[in-house]
């Protein structure tokens, strides 16, 4: 089996030293792809940032970015987010009234498509699209906002959809999305989640290279 890879979310980073943040990520073994936290105030109840944003770092960062969606029709803006840097756009379930359609868009920009499901949406939404998604993001709180709690529940959700995956022989990645700390990180890896995004528990760590040296050692990257 392959390691599970952290995609920190720089949600809470300082955008005035984004490209500092990212050079730190990239010093980490562990950390497979930078998450970028994409809210409108419509589907969320937030704004975050957009597509500029993204795009300024994108030919200066290494990393791949996994790009999540929080917005109202994400098939309006999936195209802005592609970049030489983008490896999965994800789009909620709940937000796009066509989702097939959507990840087949996602698809033929040339990116890696993702489906995301709020904490009470079940695995069955993705029923009859699981065979064209790469990525099964599970959201671990009601998305909006960095630092909530875990929800136990999702590692249920987790286990269900590695069941499913292995029953129907496909091949996606199952990610956790909110509340991942140093205690309950192993709880969702041994769930079956194999893209462990981060957000406040790195970033707004008192020492944020300690507690990423820290992580590693937990997922077992082993530091350079
Ligand atoms: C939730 C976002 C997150 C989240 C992660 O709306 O999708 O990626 O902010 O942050 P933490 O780890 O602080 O929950
Ligand atoms: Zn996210």
């Amino acid at each position: 089996m392959e390691k599970a890879k952290l995609a920190p979310s720089i949600l809470t980073a300082d955008f005035t030293n984004l490209g500092e943040t990212i050079a730190l990520l990239e010093g980490c073994p562990a950390v497979g792809f930078v998450h970028f936290d994409v809210m409108d105030g419509d589907f969320v109840p937030n704004i975050s940032f957009g597509a500029p944003v993204v795009r300024s770092l994108a030919g200066k960062a290494r990393l791949p970015f996994d790009i999540h969606l929080m917005v109202t029709e994400p098939g309006r803006y999936a195209a802005d987010f592609v970049t030489e840097n983008t490896e999965y756009i994800t789009v909620h379930a709940e937000s796009a009234t066509h989702l097939d359609r959507t990840l087949r868009l996602v698809r033929s920009l040339g990116v890696k498509c993702g489906a995301a499901l709020n904490p009470a949406t079940p695995p069955e939404a993705l029923d009859y699209v699981l065979d064209i998604v790469d990525q099964v993001l599970v959201m671990s709180v009601n998305p909006g906002f960095g630092g909530q709690s875990f929800i136990p529940a999702s590692l249920e959700k987790i286990r269900r959809l590695a069941g499913m995956r292995e029953a129907r022989g496909l091949d996606f990645k199952i990610g956790v999305d909110g509340g991942i700390s140093r205690a309950n990180v192993l709880d969702a890896v041994e769930a079956g989640a194999e893209i462990i995004v981060t957000g406040s528990a790195i970033l707004d760590a008192r020492d944020p290279g300690a507690e990423l040296r820290a992580f590693d050692e937990l997922i077992g990257g082993g530091m350079e």
